[in-house]
């Protein structure tokens, strides 16, 4: 049997990006998405552009950097004006995706809306017939699916699929699923959409206030998700969303298990986590799987003994994998502008501000001069703390 591609969207500048203290400026937007491209994701999430004017610039930005090499999707309300937002700030994109949410739980319908399960369905009919009349892609995401009840969310999906959704995403939109479930949920849903149209790709987007964010969604690709919603150090609204890079290192270290596949480029993964770190100032924990400082770290002496023995007894990637070999640095007061420059850049920061980047560079002689050696991390807090005090 082969192996399937699973698409990876990264809602990092959208979802991520709505965490109290993380918000970026267009600069900081464009550099992340700009890493984003490096890793090779399948789509982009940039924003939410009804939200703001801020917010549609830095959308249309992103298009305008990016958007020949990437899809880019923004999300809408199931409004005409949200959804016009979106296309205006998304149409010059290589291949553009209108995101359209609407609540499918009992909560939302009759909390959030208060109106009747049938008209909450027809807003969102509604609105997808009319974001195809600008763009042929459109993903409709049933928001608190996990909570909702089957047949008003089937109802719901075999609606919007027949107005032309071309993708279906699932949330767990407050983290309330557990893997078996949510499995279980992946499995029916695809069951159904596979006699309804088997084009439409079905997707999920996973919280994780349970702890439970890549569990469910490596759940739900076992049993039939085609699609996955993630962000880079699983930044997000409350606890968080799905991490990218432990979804992502979990198929590649687990293939033959999920008989699935990313085309995420595994190499960047750190750089990426770091440039997230940098640009919101939210540290990741030390012992966070795939990109905390620990994770390839061993310190007893019976794991050390083992691993100089052969690395495969205590490991089952290699720091390579994810990018930490090529951003080992040892540098000098002698290695000069090129090769800081060169380790700079590799972690994924911008040095194309001349002046900004001799001031830097002035800045790593005299560490140079102080320390002797220079390592990864010290260039890392170097430009960090560099770029705090200049802004
Ligand atoms: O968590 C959620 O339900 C969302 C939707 C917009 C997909 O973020
Ligand atoms: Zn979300």
């Amino acid at each position: 049997m082969t192996h399937r591609k699973i698409i990876v969207l990264d809602t990092t500048l959208r979802d991520g990006e709505q965490v109290p203290g993380a918000k970026l400026n267009v600069h900081q937007k464009i550099e992340m998405a700009v890493q984003l491209k490096r890793l090779n994701v399948d789509i982009i999430e940039a924003g939410f552009p009804a939200s703001s004017q801020g917010d549609f610039q830095a959308v249309q930005e992103i298009v305008r950097t990016v958007g020949d090499a990437v899809s880019i999707t923004a999300l809408a309300r199931a409004v005409k004006d949200d959804i016009d937002a979106v296309y205006q700030s998304i149409k010059e994109a290589q291949n553009p995706l209108i995101h359209i949410v609407l609540g499918t739980s009992n909560i939302h319908v009759e909390k959030k809306f208060n109106r009747s399960k049938e008209a909450v369905m027809q807003m969102g009919v509604d609105a997808v017939k009319y974001a195809k009349t600008l763009l042929p892609h459109v993903q409709y995401s049933t928001e608190d699916a996990s909570r909702s009840d089957f047949e008003y969310l089937w109802k719901t999906i075999e609606s919007v699929v027949k107005a032309g959704a071309t993708m279906i995403n699932v949330p767990d939109t407050v983290g309330f699923a557990v893997p078996e479930e949510f499995g279980d949920l992946i499995r029916r849903i695809n069951e159904r959409l596979k006699n309804l149209d088997d084009k439409v790709i079905l997707s999920v987007h996973c919280h994780n206030d349970l702890g439970l964010a890549t569990a469910n969604t490596l759940s739900a690709i076992r049993n039939g998700a085609d699609k996955i919603e993630c962000t880079i150090n699983g930044l997000g609204e409350r606890a968080g969303n799905a991490s990218l890079e432990e979804v992502v290192m979990a198929l590649k270290v687990r293939e033959s298990a999920y008989k699935a596949y990313t085309d995420i480029r595994t190499t960047e993964l750190l750089r990426a986590s770091r440039l997230v770190t940098h640009l919101t100032g939210l540290d990741v924990q030390v012992n966070k799987a795939i990109t905390g400082e620990n994770a390839f770290a061993h310190s007893s002496g019976i794991h050390q003994d083992g691993l100089l023995k052969d690395k495969q007894v205590y490991e089952i990637m290699s720091p390579e994998d994810v990018g930490a070999d090529s951003m080992e640095l040892i540098l000098t007061a002698r290695s000069g502008r090129h090769a800081f420059k060169n380790a700079v850049e590799k972690m994924g920061f911008d040095t194309s501000d001349a002046a900004d980047f001799e001031a830097l560079f002035q800045k790593f002689l005299t560490l140079a001069d102080a320390k002797k050696e220079v390592y990864d991390h010290d260039v890392f807090y170097l430009v960090t703390s560099h770029r705090t005090v200049s802004n």
